[in-house]
């Protein structure tokens, strides 16, 4: 069955202080959004990519996709997202032609993940999942606090979950295209990813292996450490 990504771009990134759109900044002079189509459509089985933008800035995305050499066995769809990551999937779910079975959903601020992290995804699915999420052990021990009321007052720790057993999960994460769109029209609240959606409908979600390149550009320290991925790789 034919595979489609969607990718959400349509995020201000102000945590990565003052400046354009977070999916329009440049990494070593290319847009971080042309990195992530690029990983994405760099997998034979992808063959249409559905790219979420700004909603003030879908003919910008369209110049952007059209002024970078992309690979011409693969289709680009740009829509315009919407006021949460949620919104913008949902917006990019609806533009899916209805021959694409298989959906992976892959944030545009992870523009360094490799093919076969791709390509692991896919597979899984075709396994039969109906939703696989790349995942790492973590290196931090992470605790769960009371959330001050102001920022950098003292929380306090109210439990310590095992970290053996805790993944830090990343994108693509793939689906069964029926399981994602239900996921959507059932489950309203706030949520980080999709997989949690599928989660909630009580379905199963399983992990593949995730690669610490697939990290997520949010501060600005993540860029540095981008470019400097990309100094390696041109090695
Ligand atoms: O904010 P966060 O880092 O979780 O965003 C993850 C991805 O979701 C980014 O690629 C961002 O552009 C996208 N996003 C979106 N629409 C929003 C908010 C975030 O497409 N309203």
């Amino acid at each position: 069955t034919p595979v489609a990504a969607v990718i959400p771009a349509a995020g201000r990134g102000v945590r990565l202080g003052p400046g354009a759109p977070k999916a329009l900044r440049a990494l070593n002079g290319t847009p971080m959004l042309i990195h992530a189509v690029r990983a994405l459509a760099a997998s034979r089985r992808v063959s249409l990519v559905i790219v979420v933008a700004p909603s003030d800035g879908t003919e910008e995305v369209k110049s952007l996709l059209d002024a970078h050499a992309l690979p011409e066995r693969t289709d680009f769809l740009v829509v315009p997202g919407g006021d949460t990551r949620q919104e913008s999937v949902k917006r990019g779910l609806d533009a899916l032609p209805p021959e694409y079975g298989v959906v992976l959903v892959h944030d545009a601020a992870r523009p360094l993940v490799p093919v076969d992290t791709v390509d692991a995804v896919i597979e899984a699915v075709g396994a039969g999942a109906p939703a696989v999420v790349p995942a790492l052990p973590l290196a931090d021990t992470v605790k769960e606090v009371e959330p001050a009321a102001e920022a950098g007052a003292p929380e306090p720790v109210v439990a310590t979950p095992e970290r053996a057993r805790l993944r830090a999960v990343q994108t693509p994460q793939g689906f069964d295209r029926t399981t994602l769109v239900r996921a959507h029209e059932t489950v309203t609240d706030d949520v980080t990813d999709d997989a949690s959606m599928v989660e909630q409908l009580g379905l199963p979600v399983v992990t593949v292996p995730g690669h610490e390149e697939a990290f997520k550009v949010t501060r600005p320290l993540d860029l540095v450490l981008a470019e400097a991925v990309l100094a390696r790789r041109r090695l």
